[in-house]
């Protein structure tokens, strides 16, 4: 077995030296591979047992892939970590996440589920296109789950109830309701122990406080000057009001997508067309205006150089990634108040939000060539 192990220099550009000698390691050599740092570990490799926190050890594939495996439930690939919020995103190897979530079971492992929600699990014998799980479907019978009560006792006059029961999942289901899609996307877990929020968000370096303790501590906290306030006060805001403003905006950003598309779908040969999936779904309370493509692209857009130089109020870091910023790289900066980003994360922000993610400030739309 090949593992791929990377010295990520990313995160230890500066001097920073942790109590101990745990380099940030990665199971690929790409750019967006996953930073395996406390509490994470990666198995059998230089960093030591105590580099990581006990139920927090990854290991790699042969493709270069992240794993976490789970004490009861097996194990998931990992798609993101984010130690700033402490979630972490997990996907099915076989791509069958509802299956999976069905057995999950989190005892005895450090992770807790966001949200949970009854979900039926319907049996129905006969093909379907719309809220069918793919994966469990086949020509002949298709499988749907809902969480909305008055959806399943349509169905079961028609389909079979295989199973009922609480499913955990990663968003509130409000905007989701009986979407089987839904249970298809990511499985986002969180942790609360070791609480490492506060020592992420002053740019310090999480880790036991020393050797045999169990408790936590932060190192190497770089000096507090204006900026980095400004950054540690932009993050707690990122934290306090973004997040759950992106996920919920993210949400009804599914459902929508979600929701049309079904509806184009029951226009098709559909045995149960009569059954306006519409109309047993509440609508969401809350809506996002973000700007438009053309607004977005009139945004001064710059390219980094050797010199990482940035004009105006801005870090040298992301403030919506959090990653550092990197030669070359492409940013792109809100006009009234100079706040800089990178481009492809600003404008997946600003498509879903008109403010700027720093100082929620609306950016005012530059008018479309008034002659
Ligand atoms: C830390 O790790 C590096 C490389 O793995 C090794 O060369 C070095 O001797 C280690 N230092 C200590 C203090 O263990
Ligand atoms: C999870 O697994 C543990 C250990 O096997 C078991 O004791 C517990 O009852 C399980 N929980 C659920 C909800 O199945
Ligand atoms: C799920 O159903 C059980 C009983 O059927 C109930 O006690 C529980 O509160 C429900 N959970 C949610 C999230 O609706
Ligand atoms: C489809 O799946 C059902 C169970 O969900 C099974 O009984 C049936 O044999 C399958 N049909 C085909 C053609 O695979």
């Amino acid at each position: 077995m090949y593992i791929l192990v990377n010295l990520f220099v990313l995160f230890l550009f500066h001097s920073r030296t942790a109590a101990q000698n745990c380099s940030v390691l990665a199971c690929s050599s790409s750019s967006s591979s996953i930073p395996i740092r406390f509490p994470f570990r990666l198995e059998g490799s230089q960093q030591p047992v105590s580099c990581g926190y006990p139920g927090f050890t990854l290991s790699c594939d042969d493709h270069g892939r992240t794993i976490l495996r789970l004490p009861h439930s097996g194990e998931f690939f990992v798609r993101d970590i984010n130690f700033l919020t402490q979630q972490i995103l997990l996907h099915d190897p076989a791509d069958c996440l509802p299956t999976r979530l069905l057995q999950l079971n989190l005892s005895d492992s450090p992770f807790l589920a966001t949200y949970y929600e009854n979900y039926t699990f319907l049996d129905c014998p006969m093909k379907l296109k719309s809220s069918a799980i793919g994966c469990l479907s086949n020509s002949t019978h298709t499988v749907l789950a809902s969480s909305d009560e008055s959806f399943v006792q349509a169905m079961a006059t028609v389909c079979s109830v295989m199973v009922s029961r609480p499913i955990p999942i990663s968003w509130p289901v409000q905007y989701n309701q009986d979407l089987s899609d839904y249970l298809n996307r990511d499985l986002q877990l969180s942790w609360s122990t070791p609480d490492c929020m506060d020592c992420e968000m002053k740019g310090g370096m999480c880790n036991f406080a020393s050797k045999g303790s169990q408790n936590i501590g932060c190192f190497n906290i770089p000096a507090t000057d204006r900026t980095s306030k400004g950054l540690l006060i932009f993050r707690i805001v990122c934290l306090t009001i973004a997040l759950p403003a992106i996920m919920s905006s993210f949400g009804i950003g599914v459902f929508i997508c979600c929701k049309d598309r079904r509806q184009g779908r029951n226009r098709a040969n559909n045995p149960l067309q009569s059954i306006d999936l519409a109309a047993v779904i509440p609508q969401p309370s809350i809506v996002t205006v973000g700007l438009d493509e053309s607004t977005i692209e009139s945004f001064t857009k710059i390219v980094l150089g050797e010199s990482l130089r940035l004009s105006g109020p801005n870090d040298n870091i992301c403030p919506i990634c959090l990653a550092d910023y990197k030669p070359k790289e492409i940013l792109r900066c809100i006009p009234e108040c100079a706040h800089c980003f990178h481009a492809e994360c600003i404008d997946e922000w600003l498509k879903i939000s008109s403010m700027c993610p720093v100082c929620r400030n609306s950016p005012s739309p530059v008018p479309p060539n008034d002659t």
